[in-house]
């Protein structure tokens, strides 16, 4: 082969409170999937405040951190791993912004743009390199904080 191939990835994907509530996961599901990811795996869990914040660990000295942690744990998420061909930077792509509100202006197409709010209610997260990717689905998929509850999706 000549090389060059895009490598095959994974990433996690998270719907956010406000994408669940404001009953987004169809729309973001449909362009996961017309995108060309595959969803490998994907759960809903209620975050406790020890969990998110220590998924959220590298920003625990920002100012946002105690307001993104009350967030994140205001109700249920769904965590997806996706595996596409470069699947860390297509779906950061496709999320768009952090800022929602700045993203409808700028990137309207994106996700966040469709369904997000502002800096800190914007719908998805996605992991922001392969490491991250990484750390992330083995911290819902593997390691399963004890605070982390899984959630019957028919309990919704
Ligand atoms: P960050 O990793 O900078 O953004 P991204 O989710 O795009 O990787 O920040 C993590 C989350 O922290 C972000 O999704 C929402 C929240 N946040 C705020 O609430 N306010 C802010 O000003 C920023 C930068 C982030
Ligand atoms: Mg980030």
């Amino acid at each position: 082969s000549g090389g060059g191939e895009a490598k095959s990835e994974r990433t996690l994907a998270i719907i956010k409170p406000d994408g669940l509530f404001g009953n987004h996961t169809d729309a973001v599901k449909k362009i996961i999937l017309e995108s060309g990811f595959r969803i490998l795996k994907e759960k809903i869990v209620q975050l406790d405040q020890e969990s998110a914040a220590s998924f959220y660990a590298e920003h625990s000295a920002r100012s946002f951190f105690h307001s993104l942690v009350q967030y994140m744990t205001s109700g249920p998420v769904l965590v997806m791993v996706l595996e596409k061909d470069d699947a860390v930077s297509s779906w950061r792509t496709l999320i768009g912004p952090t800022d929602a509100s700045k993203a409808k202006i700028t990137h309207p197409q994106s996700i966040r743009a469709m369904c997000g709010t502002d800096a800190e209610k914007n719908c998805v997260h996605g992991s922001d390199s392969p490491q991250s990717a990484q750390r992330e689905i083995s911290f819902f998929f593997d390691s399963m904080p004890s605070g982390v509850q899984a959630i019957e999706h028919d309990e919704l």
